[in-house]
Parts: C-alpha cells; structure tokens; sequence
C-alpha cells in the first residue's frame, strides 16, 4: 500500500463509515491510527453479527467500547469491528468456531500495531513498559471490548492510577504524607509506553518538577513553592541540584509520598 489517503477522525464520523473494501486501494488513516486489519490467508470479513451467536461475553458491552465507535463496516455493509482486531473470520465461522483459525491478539502486540504503527517506536525507546518482550501487554491497560480503551478516562485519575498500581503496588500508598501530584495522575510524571528519560519521566532533572512548581493558575497552591524562593533557600537547593536532580539522595528521595517527612524525603 503506497498511496496514503488522510482521513479524520471527524470525516469517519461524520461522513459516513470507513469501508473495508476502500482499504484495499488505499491505507487510511485517523489521526495517528492506520486502517489495517491483520489477515487470514483465504478468509473474508462476516460482520460482528455472527460472532454475536457464540461470543456473547464480547460482544453484549461491545458498543461502549472506543473501537465500536469508530464504526467500521465492511464492502457489504455489515459492521466488522470485530474483525478489526481478529481478521476476516469466514473461515472460523464456517468450522463452527475453534481455535487457531481466527487471530487471538492476546500475546503480541503485532496486531495493535497494525494500526497503531507509532507505538511501536515508544515501546523501542530506551525506557519502556517491556511490551515487545512479552512481559507485559497491550491489554493490562487497556479495554478492547468494552468502555474506553484507556481505562478510568473520563472518571478520577485516582481511577486512571489503579491501572498502574495493581503492579506498581509501591507507589499506591497510602502514605502520611501524600504528593499532591498523583492527583493529577502517574501520567503527568511518566510516560506510560516509554520515553527517552530514565523511569519513563516525561521531562529530565528539575525541569520535571518545575513542570508545576512554578507559579501555575491551573494547580492551586502550588504556586507557593515557586521555583524562585526554593532556588533562594537557605539550603541552597541551587547547589544542589548542579550535582544531581531534585530526587538525589538526600533531597526528595520519595517523590510520591512519604510515611516520615512532609517534603517527601527518607
Ligand atoms: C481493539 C481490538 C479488539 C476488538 C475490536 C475486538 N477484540 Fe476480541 N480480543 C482482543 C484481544 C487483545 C484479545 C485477547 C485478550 C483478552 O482475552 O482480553 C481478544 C480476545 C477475544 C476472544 C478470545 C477470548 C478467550 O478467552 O480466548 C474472543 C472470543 C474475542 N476476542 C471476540 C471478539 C468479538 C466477538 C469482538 C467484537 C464484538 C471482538 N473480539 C473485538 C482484541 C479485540
Ligand atoms: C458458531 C460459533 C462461533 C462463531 C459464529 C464465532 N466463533 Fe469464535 N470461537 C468459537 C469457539 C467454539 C471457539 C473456541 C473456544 C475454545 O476452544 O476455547 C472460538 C474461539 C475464538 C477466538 C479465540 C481463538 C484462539 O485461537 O484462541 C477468537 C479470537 C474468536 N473466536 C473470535 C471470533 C470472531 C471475531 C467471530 C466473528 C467473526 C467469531 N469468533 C465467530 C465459536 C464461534
Ligand atoms: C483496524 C485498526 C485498529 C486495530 C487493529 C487496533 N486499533 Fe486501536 N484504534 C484504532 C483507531 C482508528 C483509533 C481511533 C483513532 C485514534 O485515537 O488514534 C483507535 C484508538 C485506540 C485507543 C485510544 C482510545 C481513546 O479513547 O482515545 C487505544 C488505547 C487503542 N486504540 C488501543 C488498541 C489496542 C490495545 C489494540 C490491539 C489489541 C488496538 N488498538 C488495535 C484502530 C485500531
Ligand atoms: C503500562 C500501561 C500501558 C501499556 C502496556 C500500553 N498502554 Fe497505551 N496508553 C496507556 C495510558 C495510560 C494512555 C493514556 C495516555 C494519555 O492520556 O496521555 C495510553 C494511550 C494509548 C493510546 C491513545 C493515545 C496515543 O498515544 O495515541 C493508544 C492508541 C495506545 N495507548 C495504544 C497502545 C498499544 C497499541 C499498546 C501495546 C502495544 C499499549 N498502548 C500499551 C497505558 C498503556
Ligand atoms: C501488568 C503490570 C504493569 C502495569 C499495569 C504497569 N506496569 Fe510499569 N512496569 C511493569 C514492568 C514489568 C516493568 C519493568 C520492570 C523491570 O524491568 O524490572 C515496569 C516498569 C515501570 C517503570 C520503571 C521504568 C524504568 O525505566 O525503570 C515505571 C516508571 C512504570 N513502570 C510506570 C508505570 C505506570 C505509570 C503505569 C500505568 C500507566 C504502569 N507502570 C503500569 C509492569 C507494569
Ligand atoms: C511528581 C512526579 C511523579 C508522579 C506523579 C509519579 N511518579 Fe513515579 N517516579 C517519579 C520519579 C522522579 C521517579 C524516579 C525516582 C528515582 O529514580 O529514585 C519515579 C519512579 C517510579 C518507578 C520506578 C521505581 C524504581 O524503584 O525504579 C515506578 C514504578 C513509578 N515511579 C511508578 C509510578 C506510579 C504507578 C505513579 C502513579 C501512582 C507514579 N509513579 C507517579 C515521579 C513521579
Ligand atoms: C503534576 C504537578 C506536579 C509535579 C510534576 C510535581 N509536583 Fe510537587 N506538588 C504538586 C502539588 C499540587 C503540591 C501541593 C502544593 C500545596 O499543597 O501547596 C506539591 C507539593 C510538593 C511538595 C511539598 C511542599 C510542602 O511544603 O508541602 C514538595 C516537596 C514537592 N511537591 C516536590 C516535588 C518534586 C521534587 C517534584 C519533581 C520530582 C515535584 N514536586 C513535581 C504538584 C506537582
């Protein structure tokens, strides 16, 4: 597929619906998102409606889900979202279902990344969740087949957090001395698919903390530790942080919280 015809999300909504049969001319893309379902050699798309007949527990919440939303069809007409994820499944329905003859994405992330091409490229970065490696997947944060596909969007990021610290159990607390920042969720600090900075932190050295601690309207309070008065303390946090960043050892050791010091340090 060389030619690449730009659609938008909007044009998808709006305008219609996306035809599979048009992806066999051109690869379409939303926003970051290319229009590429995996294959199966020698099938064709069916429709989600016969998946419906023996895979209820998929498909009774299926149209919360982002994906559905994104209301594909295939060149009949019929809605493939399901097939959008596990290839043209004529040859599965004809067998009467089974395993092996219908694409079960649970693995590998390869095809997420059909569509998804740039993620790939994050999960390469130097610091990454280990995706390509098979240690973790696509789908421990993320829903495919029902409600959104980022969990907890939309509610608190309290909720949005829980999707990080059923692993990361140490950095869900509850400490005395909380980090007013996890409010704002563990994705203003890290990058969830991976990042060039060490910890998967979406900025280096002071600049991550100065991020909010400078003087910010949208962050009540935490104006009041602008970066100027605690580069004038007497501490001399200046000097400081020449020799390492503002979490160094004996500086703000615990940035997410600490059960002994309420400026977050051991
Ligand atoms: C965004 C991609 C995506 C879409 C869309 C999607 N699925 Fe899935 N499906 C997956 C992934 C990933 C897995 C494996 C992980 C899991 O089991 O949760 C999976 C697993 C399955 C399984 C195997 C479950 C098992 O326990 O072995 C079935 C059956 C299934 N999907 C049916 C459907 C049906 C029916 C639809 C449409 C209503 C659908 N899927 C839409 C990605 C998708
Ligand atoms: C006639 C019933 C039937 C229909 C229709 C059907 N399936 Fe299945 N499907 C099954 C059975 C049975 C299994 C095997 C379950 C098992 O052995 O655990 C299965 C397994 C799967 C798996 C797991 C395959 C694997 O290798 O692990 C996926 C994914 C799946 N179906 C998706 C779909 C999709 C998508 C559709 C619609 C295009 C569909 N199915 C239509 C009965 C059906
Ligand atoms: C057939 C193409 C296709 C496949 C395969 C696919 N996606 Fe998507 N996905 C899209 C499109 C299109 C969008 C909406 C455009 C966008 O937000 O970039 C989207 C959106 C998303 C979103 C963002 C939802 C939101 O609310 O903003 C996530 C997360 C996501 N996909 C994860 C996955 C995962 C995980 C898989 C593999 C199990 C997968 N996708 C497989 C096409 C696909
Ligand atoms: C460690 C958890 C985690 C893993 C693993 C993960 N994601 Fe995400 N992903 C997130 C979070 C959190 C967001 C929301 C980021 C935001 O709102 O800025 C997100 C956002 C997205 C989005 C929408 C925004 C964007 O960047 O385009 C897509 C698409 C997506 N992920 C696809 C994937 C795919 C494909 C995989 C597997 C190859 C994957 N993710 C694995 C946590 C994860
Ligand atoms: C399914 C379990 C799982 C989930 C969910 C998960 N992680 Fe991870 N995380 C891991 C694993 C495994 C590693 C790699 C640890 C290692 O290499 O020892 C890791 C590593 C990390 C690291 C350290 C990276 C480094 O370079 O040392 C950070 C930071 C991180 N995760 C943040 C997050 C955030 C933020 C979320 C939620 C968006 C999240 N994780 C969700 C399993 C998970
Ligand atoms: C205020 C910014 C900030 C927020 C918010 C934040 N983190 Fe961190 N996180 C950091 C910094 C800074 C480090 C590096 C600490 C170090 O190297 O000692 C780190 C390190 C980590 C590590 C690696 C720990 C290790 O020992 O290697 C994990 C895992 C992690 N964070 C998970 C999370 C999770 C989960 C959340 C949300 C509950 C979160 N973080 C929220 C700043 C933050
Ligand atoms: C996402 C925004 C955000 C980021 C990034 C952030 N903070 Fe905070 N921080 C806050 C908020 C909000 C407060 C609470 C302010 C208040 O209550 O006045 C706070 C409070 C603090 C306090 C407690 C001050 C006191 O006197 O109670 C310290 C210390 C601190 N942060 C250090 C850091 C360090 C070190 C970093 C970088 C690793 C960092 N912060 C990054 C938002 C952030």
């Amino acid at each position: 597929m060389t030619t690449k015809t730009r659609w938008t999300k909007n044009t998808l909504i709006f305008g219609g619906v996306a035809i599979w049969g048009l992806l066999l001319i051109s690869c379409v893309t939303v926003n970051r998102a290319v229009l590429a379902p995996p294959s199966v050699p020698g099938a064709k798309f069916v429709g989600s409606k016969e998946c419906a007949q023996c895979h209820d527990d998929q498909t009774s919440h299926f149209g919360s889900a982002s994906h559905a939303k994104l209301g594909l069809k295939d060149d009949k007409g019929n809605d493939s979202s399901c097939e959008a994820c596990h290839g043209p499944g004529s040859i599965h329905v004809k067998a009467g279902g089974g395993k092996g003859n219908i694409v079960n994405p649970r693995k590998s992330p390869e095809t997420c990344f059909q569509c998804h091409l740039d993620k790939r490229g994050q999960f390469s970065l130097p610091h990454s969740h280990p995706v390509l490696e098979g240690r973790i997947s696509c789908v421990d944060c993320h829903e495919v087949h029902s409600g959104n596909a980022i969990r907890g969007t939309g509610a608190d990021l309290e909720a949005q957090n829980e999707t990080c610290t059923k692993c990361h159990t140490q950095q869900k607390g509850p400490f005395v001395f909380e980090h007013a920042a996890l409010k704002e969720g563990c994705i203003s600090c890290h990058s969830p698919h991976g990042s060039v900075n060490q910890k998967m932190l979406v900025a280096r050295d002071a600049n991550l903390c100065l991020r909010c601690h400078l003087e910010s309207p949208s962050i009540p309070n935490a104006g009041q530790i602008n970066a100027n008065a605690i580069l004038s303390t007497p501490e001399n946090h200046n000097t400081r942080l020449m020799q390492g960043t503002c979490w160094s050892a004996g500086c703000h050791e615990a940035p997410h919280g600490s059960n002994v010091n309420n400026h977050f340090r051991r």
